[in-house]
């Protein structure tokens, strides 16, 4: 079955980015002249993705407003998440909108350079039949700002590895590899089940990766090492790079930027 619907993520209160968030949701937020919202939304759209459904929080009305005049060839709705309890909680807010097709989930945290990680992530759902999940390899001293996978060896040279279990956010003595989940996620509709029976983590909150790491043991998780640019924007300084970037490849400003750079940094 054709993978056609994503779910974002967008009801966080983005305490990080205090005091602007305390005016604009952080997903709105310009990555140089465009919200970050729109990038996720438009990378969705290039992988073939029809219909985007954006979890949010009623604290955030423009994440709405922002639904209602997303451009590109996507129809964007909104469901709400009325008290947050974590991201598999989110994800399962979209169960009634998504049905029992397969669906991709995207973190707005994470930019991609272009759509084709999740592009591939489909590719693999579509021949495995599995969920399909990206990952990264990061220095084990960074393992424990992601959840963690136990790899089933190491990844072929098409970058795909069969996943074991996953662990959240593991202290890097305990991590079972460097292999960290990126926040691209394409499921079958089996992971809803897994999500049913969460029971709370540590902190109250029902975490995706228990329900990823639960489906794993059944063997239902494929891995895919992403090969595009990324960038972080969970933090303000995230944000400060992604648009510097995103103008550095725009024709109409880069030399006038550069120029600037090039001055500001010699000062
Ligand atoms: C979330 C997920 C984590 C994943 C990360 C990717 O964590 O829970 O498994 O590795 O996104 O960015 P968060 O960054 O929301 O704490």
């Amino acid at each position: 079955m054709p993978v056609r619907v994503a779910v974002i993520p967008a009801a966080g209160l983005g305490t990080r980015f205090l005091p602007v968030t305390r005016a604009v949701p952080k997903e709105l937020l310009p990555v140089f002249d465009t919200p970050s919202l729109q990038h996720t939304v438009d990378e969705a759209a290039h992988a073939g993705i029809e219909e985007v459904i954006l979890i949010s929080n009623r604290a955030k009305p423009a994440i709405e407003t922002f639904a209602q005049q997303a451009t590109g060839n996507v129809r964007v709705r909104v469901v709400y998440q009325d008290s947050p309890r974590g991201l598999g909680q989110a994800v399962e807010c979209a169960r009634e909108a998504v049905g029992d097709a397969p669906f991709a989930v995207l973190l707005p945290d994470e930019l991609m350079g272009d759509s084709s990680h999740l592009r591939d992530l489909i590719t693999e759902h579509d021949r495995s039949g599995k969920s399909a999940i990206g990952l990264k390899n990061v220095p084990r001293n960074e393992v424990s700002a992601y959840g963690c996978v136990t790899p089933q060896g190491v990844p072929d040279a098409t970058g795909r590895v069969g996943v074991r279990d996953v662990v959240e956010k593991p202290n890097s003595v305990d991590a079972p590899s460097d292999l960290v989940i990126i926040g691209r996620y394409v499921f079958s509709r089996d992971i809803w089940g897994h999500l049913a029976a969460l029971k709370p983590a540590t902190g109250g909150e029902l975490q995706l990766s228990d329900a990823i790491g639960s489906l794993a043991r059944k063997g239902g998780v494929v891995g895919v090492l992403v090969n595009c640019s990324r960038h972080d924007t969970g933090t303000p300084l995230g944000m400060l790079t992604a648009s510097v970037d995103a103008a550095l490849r725009r024709k109409d400003v880069s030399p006038a930027l550069r120029a600037w750079l090039e001055r500001r940094l010699s000062s």
